[in-house]
């Protein structure tokens, strides 16, 4: 992909930026069911924690558990996203694609452990690929209770957190949700986050989102969340995809930026068949 494309694609994505108006999960937004005087480290404390072990890593691509030469393109991304969601004030991202198996989970669960080796980070990661989830298989943990029981008010939230170190927690399905797009559009749900913000307070708070093109639950939430990253596959998205896909998710959000991953020919040295703008 020629590297002006690129440039010229980052230019419209800020200036969209610039025009898209407030989302509905300002940091400071009064949450309903605060637990104001749990302190927030007890609270991250209080959450079961599961371990990944270096084999499930290693099997399921998740390369930026640890800083090695595979981490590093994650490592890039995380800072680069970081800085601008810093400059704006952004605290939440949403991850999607054009179309199904482009990376999307692979891209959130690295991005999280990316941004989550920064101790002084809380970083929180929410499946919200409601239709098929898959980020318990990534980890290789299948939950006792589905984030989307607590979303429909089932379960308490608190349950279907779960802690990696300190400072990150992922939010899982066992199984799908029968009603994904009403659950992500319901006002129970902005309620939900709205109370994890500010009951646990991520610095970031990341959401997997199911393809753009084959569903409408990124149209309904997108423009609650403060900024998307796109992820393309270099093998089975056409440019024509990226470009349509592009257009509608700065229509919905901010767009944070374009990856384009499973690159055949990534550049010496990069590591990983992994490249991004
Ligand atoms: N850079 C990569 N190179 C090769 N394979 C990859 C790469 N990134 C992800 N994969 C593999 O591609 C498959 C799809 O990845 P992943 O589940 O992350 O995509 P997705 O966009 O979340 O898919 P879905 O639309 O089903 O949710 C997985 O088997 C994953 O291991
Ligand atoms: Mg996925």
């Amino acid at each position: 992909m020629a590297m002006e494309r690129l440039e010229a694609a980052l230019e419209k994505a800020r200036q969209e930026r610039r025009s898209v108006s407030a989302p509905e999960f300002p940091h400071t937004a009064p949450a309903a069911n605060v637990q104001a005087s749990a302190p927030v480290t007890e609270l991250w404390k209080s959450l079961a924690e599961i371990r990944i072990s270096g084999r499930t890593a290693r099997k399921n691509r998740i390369s930026a558990i640890e800083q090695s030469k595979l981490s590093a393109p994650y490592d890039v991304l995380r800072t680069r996203a970081l800085r601008i969601m810093r400059e704006n004030g952004w605290k939440t991202l949403a991850v999607t694609s054009p179309n199904k198996s482009c990376g999307k989970t692979t891209v959130s669960v690295n991005l999280a452990f990316s941004l989550a080796r920064q101790a002084d980070l809380r970083i929180m990661l929410l499946d919200f690929d409601l239709r098929r989830p898959a980020m318990h298989r990534v980890l290789r943990h299948r939950p006792d209770h589905s984030l989307h029981n607590a979303l429909a008010g089932k379960v308490p939230v608190e349950k279907t957190l779960l802690r990696v170190g300190e400072n990150l927690a992922f939010g899982l399905n066992a199984g799908p949700a029968t009603n994904p797009s009403e659950l992500l559009q319901a006002k129970a749900t902005r309620e939900r986050i709205r109370e994890i913000q500010a009951n646990f307070r991520p610095d970031i708070l990341i959401f997997d989102m199911p393809p753009m093109l084959v569903s409408d639950e990124n149209f309904g939430f997108l423009p609650q969340v403060d900024c998307g990253l796109l992820v393309g596959a270099a093998d089975s998205t056409t440019l024509e995809q990226l470009d349509i896909c592009e257009k509608d998710l700065a229509d919905l959000t901010n767009v944070l930026g374009v990856v384009l991953n499973k690159c055949r020919y990534a550049e010496a040295g990069a590591g990983y068949d992994y490249d991004y703008y």
